[in-house]
């Protein structure tokens, strides 16, 4: 039967250490030291061996080192302890001050790692028995087996190493004795004290992700033409999703985007969703402040859409909202192409296309020309470029002039205020950029791939 845990582990290890203490105190009242030697190390049965097959081979593989230590530091326990009490064989030809000296600092050795492991008063007392104990304490045996019955040339020699032992022990003990009570502060600081001479800890440096790169650029080119950046939740209530964008609960248009909802308890007072776009942030920011408005909000958006190249059902948008009281067209067409020739770089041709957005009017769809094929349309090969379809366009993103129903959701009077709203694809973007031709890498996180971009 193997034991289960590493603390009746070490509960059943101070058992065994108890009961042998006991039987050699026995033992040497009785003169019969030597049976144990063979009832606990030598013979077959011995309880070491038994406690090797049933701790050790009959633990769990988690638990086997630990119940191999507790059996070696028991072996090493018992051995010391019996060897203590079998007179000290000198053999022919050694130094007998010389070997006598190294047998005892070999208890010296044992004593320091015993105290090493006393952890508070109860410990102290037990190493304390251990050693000085009347009856099986370490000092006790070797005087009876060493010294009493060491010829008389080698009984100063015996005498003067015992006396050193126990003066040892005792102030050892007695310091650690201190050192525990002098509280948790001290033994706090002795852990903690900082070695400045060892080597520093190398930690590898990660770098943004390149999705993350992307709205860092796109923040900075809005901030340098004065939009500010805010943020919003990514689980949306139906209202700021659909209703106040002027998409009703029957409107078409929710069917390419009525998605993930969450499961709520019976009662609940919305249904809620993950937001399908960053739009629900226009209606928020304008339900909190008056115009003029000027925001840029970057964010996560999830679809029910198959994940293909240049599909994913979670992805990133970049909303904008621009509202005040003379926005025009030409204010939205001259931001966006500045935005685009800033990120893409001047060379970049751009175009508009009408498009339909139930919260904008007029709408419009905005695309640049395909980098992969310059706009060609053709692929290397020769035939139809894979990336633009051989369109020679990319679609970047849907904008529009804001449909003045909406700004009867957030109060503003739509006689006097007119704004610009656009929201585009950061992974789509982010692609065109960087000429990846598989969004889906953006999220399987191999570090081959995101290395690329320090
Ligand atoms: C919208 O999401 C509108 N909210 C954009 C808008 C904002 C219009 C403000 C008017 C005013 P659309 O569904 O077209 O629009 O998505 C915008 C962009 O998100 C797309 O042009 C495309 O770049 C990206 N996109 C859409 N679906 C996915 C998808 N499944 N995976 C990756 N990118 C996508």
């Amino acid at each position: 039967m193997g034991v289960t845990d590493t603390e009746s582990l070490a509960l059943l290890s101070f058992e065994q250490q108890e009961r042998f203490r006991a039987e050699l105190a026995r033992s040497v009242e009785n003169g019969s030291v030597e049976a144990l030697w063979d009832e606990w190390i030598h013979s077959d049965d011995s309880v070491l061996n038994r406690i090797q097959k049933n701790w050790v081979e009959g633990s769990s593989p988690g638990l086997r080192q630990a119940a191999a230590i507790e059996l070696q530091q028991l072996r090493w326990f018992v051995g010391l302890r019996l060897t203590a009490s079998r007179p000290l064989e000198i053999p022919p030809g050694a130094v007998a001050s010389q070997w006598i000296s190294r047998a005892f600092d070999d208890f010296r050795r044992a004593f320091d790692i015993e105290l090493d492991q006393c952890g508070d008063d109860k410990d102290l007392g037990v190493a304390k028995v251990s050693w000085l104990g009347r009856r099986s304490g370490l000092i006790t045996l070797v005087t009876e087996a060493w010294l009493k019955r060491a010829s008389a040339d080698l009984k100063p020699i015996f005498g003067r190493e015992l006396n050193a032992l126990r003066a040892h022990i005792e102030s050892q003990i007695e310091s650690r004795r201190q050192a525990i009570e002098s509280g948790a502060d001290q033994s706090a600081l002795a852990h903690e004290r900082v070695d400045l001479s060892l080597p520093g800890v190398q930690r590898p440096v990660g770098s943004h992700h390149l999705i993350r790169q992307v709205f860092q650029e796109i923040e900075d080119i809005f901030f340098s033409i004065g939009f500010s950046v805010v943020e919003g939740p990514e689980i949306e209530t139906p209202y700021y999703n659909f209703e106040a964008l002027n998409i009703p609960e029957f409107h078409p248009v929710r069917d390419d985007m009525d998605t993930f909802y969450l499961d709520l308890p019976k009662g609940a007072p919305t249904p809620l969703l993950l937001r399908t776009h960053t739009s629900p942030m226009q209606i928020r920011t304008m339900e909190k402040q008056k115009p003029p408005v000027r925001v840029i909000v970057p964010g996560k958006v999830y679809r029910r859409d198959n994940p293909d190249a240049t599909h994913s059902f979670i992805f990133h948008q970049v909303e904008g909202l621009a509202v005040d009281t003379d926005v025009t067209f030409c204010d939205f067409t001259g931001t966006i192409e500045y935005f685009v020739k800033q990120f893409f770089g001047p060379g970049v041709k751009t175009r508009f296309r009408p498009s339909y957005f139930p919260f904008t009017e007029p709408s419009v769809e905005f695309d640049v020309s395909c980098i992969f094929c310059g706009g060609s349309g053709t692929g290397a090969g020769g035939g139809t470029c894979s990336k633009c379809k051989g369109a020679g366009w990319i679609e970047l993103f849907g904008a529009g002039m804001v449909d003045p129903a909406v700004y009867g959701f957030v109060g503003y009077d739509a006689k006097k205020v007119s704004g610009f709203a656009f929201g585009m694809g950061i992974d789509r973007l982010a692609m065109l950029k960087y000429g990846i031709d598989d969004i889906q890498v953006f999220f399987q996180n191999d570090v081959r791939f995101l290395r690329q971009f320090p």
